[in-house]
């Protein structure tokens, strides 16, 4: 990518504006900043660099000048509280997308990692933002390495990261991927809105890659193992746990390490 091209695309909600930087602290302030302007449903910032990328429990996310798609988008869905979840099962759906049209077969590691042969090639953060216990609007961050090589990706996610890159053994150019990308996302994101819950259920249930499999997790004072039997956007990840009761976790409330 030299420069981006900033055309606004032919979709419903996400990507008929696009605003680009060359390097910013993270595109997810850059959306909030656009939403607290008066910013409209579906706006997407991008950017070629972030200094302060960050992924989910405070970690922060690597995102080295034009080595991948770093960006985020402006929404004011209108949905209940329970569906905002959603709303992550749809970026990792996009994405997913995307790379199997490029014919790299990824799973969604709940909730919203995307992995290649269990290595997390992307990932994506929901911000929101309530008033009185209303969702007023939220900020979808999505991160997906494209051209790192394996030995450029920082010490301590070398093991369990990967790039377009280190999976095909060639750069792709990363503007089309991104409005690619961006595309899948107003897809997803209409059938959202238009409330094909099932729809989507079914895609992230299909691509995940911890359905029916022993996982194990992390919550803020244990860590255990179960097996994964039932996933839902909004309920969580149902474990089955060693005296066979199921318990539902949230996102939030859980990390989960890898399945095993
Ligand atoms: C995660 O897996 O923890 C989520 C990572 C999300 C990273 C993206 S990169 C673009 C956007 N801006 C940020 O600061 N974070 C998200």
């Amino acid at each position: 990518m030299t420069e981006f091209n900033l055309a606004p695309l032919d979709t419903k909600t996400i990507g008929k504006r696009i605003v680009y930087y060359k390097k910013v602290t993270s595109t997810n302030d850059l959306a909030w900043l656009e939403i607290a302007n008066g910013a409209e449903d579906g706006l997407v910032v991008i950017a070629g660099e972030q200094m302060k990328g960050r992924g989910r429990f405070g970690r922060n996310w690597v995102s080295p000048t034009r080595k991948g798609i770093w960006l985020s988008v402006a929404l004011k869905p209108r949905l209940p509280v329970d569906k905002m979840f959603s709303l992550m099962a749809i970026g990792a759906l996009a994405v997913a997308d995307v790379l199997k049209s490029h014919k790299l077969e990824a799973t969604i590691r709940w909730p919203n990692d995307v992995v290649i042969n269990g290595k997390k090639i992307a990932g994506i953060i929901i911000e929101t933002k309530f008033i009185s216990k209303e969702p007023e609007a939220a900020v979808m961050g999505v991160g997906m390495n494209v051209n790192i090589a394996q030995e450029e990706l920082p010490e301590e996610i070398k093991d369990i990261a990967t790039s377009a890159l280190a999976e095909k053994g060639y750069e792709m150019a990363i503007q089309p991927l991104t409005e690619e990308l961006i595309i899948r996302l107003d897809y997803w994101y209409q059938l959202l809105k238009d409330k094909q819950d099932n729809v989507i259920n079914d895609a992230w249930r299909n691509y995940s890659a911890v359905l029916n499999r022993m996982v194990s997790l992390r919550s803020k004072d244990c860590a255990y193992q179960g097996k994964a039997v039932d996933l839902d956007p909004c309920k969580g990840i149902a474990i089955e746990q060693s005296d066979g009761t199921i318990k539902w976790w949230q996102g939030d409330e859980v990390e989960l390490l890898r399945p095993i």
